[in-house]
């Protein structure tokens, strides 16, 4: 068995706050199997880069506009030029295609801020899952983590978490709490379960 870590990407696309969840728990050290070595953002302007560059970690900008239908060969890329290891889309607002998946069988996971199979698949991200949660009148909603397959929130699931819902609730509170209340604690929880389970068991 290696002791060396395993070698994470972090995936991202926005503000990236489950990305920072994610380096305070390697500071914490509720992450200890793996270690981010690359974050990649297909948008110029994520806030996410800043907080990478803070933490000191590499960064990449990839974006369909630069690389057009090139843009998955230049990610899978840039992914095997740093030896990553474990995918982590964090925010990352693009569906990928079951030839990117397949490359990477098990070794991508994604944190949806809905309890799947609720409000998931093609068009809801971000707020619109909490306001298709709150038009339906949930009482109780969460966030998941799971693999990433070719059906968009569709692959296995590793870690759920439930959020109450509050009456009075707005899109934006319900999403501050879902992601306060689970998906920073979800996520680096499950990246520490699987580093550990490639750590052990599946390293190539
Ligand atoms: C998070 O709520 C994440 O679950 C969601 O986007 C937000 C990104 O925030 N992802 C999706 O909706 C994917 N379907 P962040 O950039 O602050 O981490």
């Amino acid at each position: 068995m290696s002791a060396k870590k395993v070698r994470v990407a972090v995936l991202v696309s926005g503000g990236g706050t489950n990305l920072q969840a994610i380096i305070d728990a390697q500071r914490s050290g509720v992450i200890k199997s793996g270690e981010v070595v690359l974050v990649i953002s297909n948008r110029q302007d994520a806030y996410a880069l800043k907080r990478a560059g803070s933490a000191g970690i590499k960064t990449a900008v990839i974006t369909k506009q630069d690389c057009g239908a090139n843009f998955e060969n230049r990610l899978i890329s840039v992914l095997r030029e740093n030896g990553i290891e474990l995918i982590v889309l964090a925010g990352f607002m693009v569906i990928l295609s079951k030839s990117f998946t397949d490359t990477f069988k098990n070794r991508i996971i994604n944190v949806h801020p809905s309890l799947i199979p609720s409000f998931c698949g093609e068009g809801f991200y971000g707020l619109r899952v909490h306001e298709a949660a709150l038009e339906k009148g949930v009482k109780v909603t969460g966030a998941t983590v799971h693999f990433v397959n070719e059906i968009p929130d569709g692959g296995e699931i590793i870690e759920q978490k439930a959020v109450r819902v509050y009456p009075g609730d707005t899109p934006e509170r319900l999403q501050k709490r879902v992601m306060r209340q689970a998906e920073w604690k979800i996520l680096p929880k499950a990246i520490e379960i699987i580093s550990e389970r490639i750590k052990t068991n599946e390293r190539l």
